[in-house]
């Protein structure tokens, strides 16, 4: 997703990490989830969780910009787009742009969102991802938010301009934006988008939370 603010341009999409880059805590958590549930993958990026996802999940929907899901880039190791390494490589799944969710009807038991808050640099879309997120899901469905607290790599971005969870940074090959989203903050923005906290853990530098919408 491409983001235009103060006058530049955020290519959201470059903050994607690629599947040899995966956060152990990450990948262990979601081969916790059971019972086959449906999961939406909420902001997939490259790939990076989603050989654990399939082997945990009766199907999963990955869900980016039109930009994320249909661009030419390694995935996995193969030179191909997100939508086609999908529909070559995981039977019953799929990938929905974020453009086009409003049509999408379905219901998930998880939905996934890992690291997606800290790169969205706009309030309106924070607030529009959260009620997609609620909406989205089942009675029963419960969402998952990862977020970085604290990174050695947020040192580079803090020397750049303040901006709303984090820091704007504008360098050689243009702007970026990263959030840093810790317990408070995320439970914050939770609980103003009608959400009722699970449970908060946090491992290394990750906070996770399970959240699901107010009954
Ligand atoms: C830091 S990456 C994380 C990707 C993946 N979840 C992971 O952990 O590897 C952030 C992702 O959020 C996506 N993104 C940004 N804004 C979005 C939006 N409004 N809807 C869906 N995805 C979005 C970006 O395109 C990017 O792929």
């Amino acid at each position: 997703m491409r983001y235009k603010i103060k006058g530049v341009e955020i290519r959201s999409e470059n903050a994607a990490k690629p599947s040899s880059q995966k956060s152990s805590a990450v990948n262990d958590y979601i081969g916790t989830l059971s019972n086959a549930p449906l999961i939406l993958d909420f902001g997939c990026g490259k790939l990076r969780y989603s050989d654990t996802l399939v082997s945990v999940a009766s199907k999963v929907t990955f869900v980016d910009s039109d930009i994320q899901l249909n661009r030419e880039q390694v995935i996995r190791g193969e030179r191909t787009t997100v939508k086609q390494y999908v529909k070559s490589n995981y039977s019953g799944c799929k990938t929905i742009p974020y453009e086009n969710l409003e049509k999408h009807r379905s219901k998930y038991d998880v939905i996934t969102c890992t690291n997606v808050l800290s790169a969205i640099p706009c309030k309106k879309t924070i607030s529009e991802v959260m009620a997609h997120i609620s909406s989205l899901l089942k009675k029963d469905g419960f969402a998952t938010f990862v977020n970085q607290h604290r990174s050695s790599y947020f040192k580079k971005y803090e020397s750049g301009e303040r901006m709303l969870h984090g820091y704007l940074y504008s360098g050689s090959k243009g702007s970026s934006y990263y959030g840093i989203l810790d317990k408070a903050a995320i439970e914050r923005l939770l609980k103003k988008h009608g959400y009722e906290i699970i449970k908060t853990w946090i491992v290394g530098e990750s906070t996770f939370t399970e959240a699901r919408p107010n009954s």
